[in-house]
């Protein structure tokens, strides 16, 4: 194969490895111009064959014992302090990542600092929102490590982000922090080794011989239903990379009805178990508990690769067979994400 590009981790500049990657190619136009054979409505619903659901649950809960278990590190607090609300452990990790953290707990969010009560106030809560609508998430992060809360004032004007509160304080504390983007959450395709709990039991059969394309940040996903808060899934819209970049595989391990994805202008949608979900995670989403319940949801959440495969000796991601060639879509339908799967093509339930 020629004119496949690679890419060294080491040559790569203070920024993440993927941006860095995706500003030296035309990634985001071949996928542009590749029409998929199969689209999500809004999600692809796919069963895996062989795949014993209650075989793998005991496999996480066994490295739950073993490894620990970890709540989310929030995004929107000065205090580091995990949520009981959302969390699970690392499927993978970054040996060279910035701050101490870990290796099981390394997927599940970074210390925060400089924000104080901005996320407390009705209108951070708002701009959140908007912060994400505009997938501005890693550079607002940026911006509070390094340079304070105040310069977040200016970023949000810059941007044309309402933050309606004209008794908020922007001349709070700044405490100067070093950590990049680079090793850091956001640094997706740092996140590219197992972590022990990976590779155990019927979880690490899974995803050692089941899983062809190389994992990036993933974990397993506890929502915990006696966590819930009123305000929790505010905070919980998001969005993800590109789907080029990174194809997020979630597999249902454990649920009830109280447990829902929403995709910002598709109504809410609960996942079953028996079934594995992709859509496309650059439309604002966000997962959460309906009400208190005492109940947890458990889900596998995978980060794919589908155009890059990562060779440890040379510590370089190289362009794959499928590099501009198959739209990750038809990827999955094809077993070429998880080897054995069967697409379901009469499965979307709204409400
Ligand atoms: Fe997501």
């Amino acid at each position: 194969m020629t004119n496949k590009p690679s890419f060294k981790i080491d040559d790569c500049p203070d920024r993440t490895l993927h941006s860095w990657i995706e500003a030296q190619t035309d990634i985001a136009e071949k996928f542009a111009g590749l029409k998929p054979s199969l689209k999500p409505n809004p999600f692809i619903r796919f069963k895996i064959k062989d795949f014993d659901t209650q075989k793998v649950l005991n496999s996480v809960f066994d490295a739950n014992v073993k490894h620990g278990w970890y709540g989310f590190l929030s995004h929107f607090s000065d205090k580091p302090d995990r949520t009981p609300y959302y969390g699970g452990f690392s499927i993978t990790y970054n040996p060279e990542i910035s701050y101490p953290v870990p290796e099981h707990a390394s997927a599940l969010g970074e210390p925060k600092v400089n924000l104080h009560d901005f996320f407390e106030t009705k209108a951070g809560v708002k701009a959140w929102y908007e912060i994400e609508d505009k997938k501005l998430g890693p550079q607002f992060f940026k911006i509070c490590f390094q340079e304070g809360l105040k310069p977040i004032k200016k970023f949000l004007d810059d941007n044309g982000i309402a933050f309606d509160d004209p008794t908020f304080d922007w001349d709070k504390k700044f405490i100067p922090t070093k950590k990049s983007l680079r090793n850091g959450y956001f640094d997706t395709y740092g996140f590219r080794f197992l972590t022990e709990a990976a590779k155990e039991g019927a979880l690490g059969d899974f995803l050692t011989n089941r899983v062809k394309r190389k994992l990036c940040r993933s974990r397993t996903a506890y929502l915990d239903g006696m966590a819930w808060n009123p305000i929790a899934k505010d905070l919980m819209w998001h969005t993800d990379e590109p789907i080029y970049i990174n194809q997020r595989i979630n597999i249902p391990l454990q649920t009830t009805p109280n447990y829902v994805c929403e995709v910002k202008g598709h109504g809410i949608h609960r996942f079953e178990v028996g079934y594995a979900y992709t859509w496309d995670t650059t439309a604002v989403h966000r997962v959460y508990s309906v009400r208190p319940e005492l109940s947890q949801r458990i889900h596998l959440v995978l980060g794919t690769i589908p155009w890059f495969d990562y060779d440890p000796d040379s510590r370089t991601y190289y362009a794959n067979e499928f590099y501009g060639e198959m739209h990750p879509y038809d990827m999955v339908a094809n077993g070429h994400v998880i080897e054995g799967i069967e697409v379901d093509k009469d499965s979307v339930v709204y409400e």
